[in-house]
């Protein structure tokens, strides 16, 4: 019986290359992303097993929907990868918006964790699956301007260890936290003069969505059916630079 997984934010970047690669593996993948035109386009990219679920993860009648959109088309939900994320720049922290704030967890934080509660009671409590939430590497560091997205990742960081407890050993639940990578999100940061930036990485490059999706892939598949409540950090040795200080 093919798998079938849903994926949050994957009309392109990261997302697309997560459900392109279980495509490729012949899983029946749903797509979210907010704009119509970029997804149907991810959704013809996918091929006939790609259903296109489109709406804000910032609406809980939309993940509702995703979720049981997804069962009703594909009769199962084994996979769900919460991908969709917010990184607005906010400006110092200790000046920041409180709406702003609030945004940014809605979509990074409660959207993943509404989400996984759907997922288990539609599919996944009694059939079992393998979620993997997409933190960021930049967890591990703080950086001007992204305290409330850096906050936000480290809550869904802790909520992924959270879940692997309590929803053991049917579901796994593990967290993937990607570098520097070429997406739009990212854009502002590698674009400016990439082979300097490209050089701060001990692996020599940015990484591209698919580095990411390899990862994510494996967790979600038997290979890493051992593995829960794990952070699989894909950041082409970033924070080995940063930890090494030549003698
Ligand atoms: N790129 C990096 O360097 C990097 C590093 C660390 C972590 N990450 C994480 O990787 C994940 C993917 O990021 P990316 O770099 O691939 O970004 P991206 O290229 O900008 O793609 C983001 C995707 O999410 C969708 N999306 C954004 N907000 C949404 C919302 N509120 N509701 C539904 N869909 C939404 C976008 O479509 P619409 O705009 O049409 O909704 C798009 O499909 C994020 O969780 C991000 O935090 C990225």
């Amino acid at each position: 019986m093919p798998r079938v997984a849903l994926v949050t934010g994957a009309s392109r970047g990261i997302g697309l290359a997560v459900a392109k690669a279980l495509a490729a593996d012949g899983t029946a993948v749903c797509v979210t992303a907010r704009g119509a035109a970029e997804l149907d386009a991810a959704v013809g990219e996918l091929g006939p097993d790609a259903l296109a679920c489109q709406g804000d993860v910032a609406d809980p009648a939309h993940l509702d929907e995703a979720v049981a959109r997804t069962v009703e088309e594909f009769g199962r939900l084994d996979i769900l990868v919460n991908n969709a994320a917010t990184n607005a720049p906010l400006g110092p922290l200790i000046d920041a918006d409180p709406l702003a704030w609030r945004a940014a967890f809605t979509v990074n934080v409660e959207a993943p964790l509404r989400l996984t509660q759907a997922a288990w009671h539609a599919w996944m409590r009694d059939h079992g699956g393998a979620i993997v939430n997409i933190c960021t590497e930049g967890t591990h560091g703080v950086g001007p301007g992204v305290g409330a997205y850096g906050a936000s990742k480290t809550a869904l960081l802790r909520l992924t260890r959270q879940l692997a407890a309590e929803l053991a050993p049917s579901v796994r639940v593990n967290a993937v936290s990607p570098g520097l990578v070429r997406t739009e999100m990212a854009r502002f940061v590698w674009d400016r003069d990439e082979s300097a930036i490209a050089a701060t990485f001990p692996l020599a490059r940015i990484g591209e969505p698919e580095d990411v999706a390899s990862a994510v892939r494996w967790l979600v598949s038997d290979e890493s059916s051992w593995i829960t409540g794990t952070d699989l950090v894909v950041d082409g040795g970033r924070r080995v630079r940063a930890a090494y200080r030549p003698a």
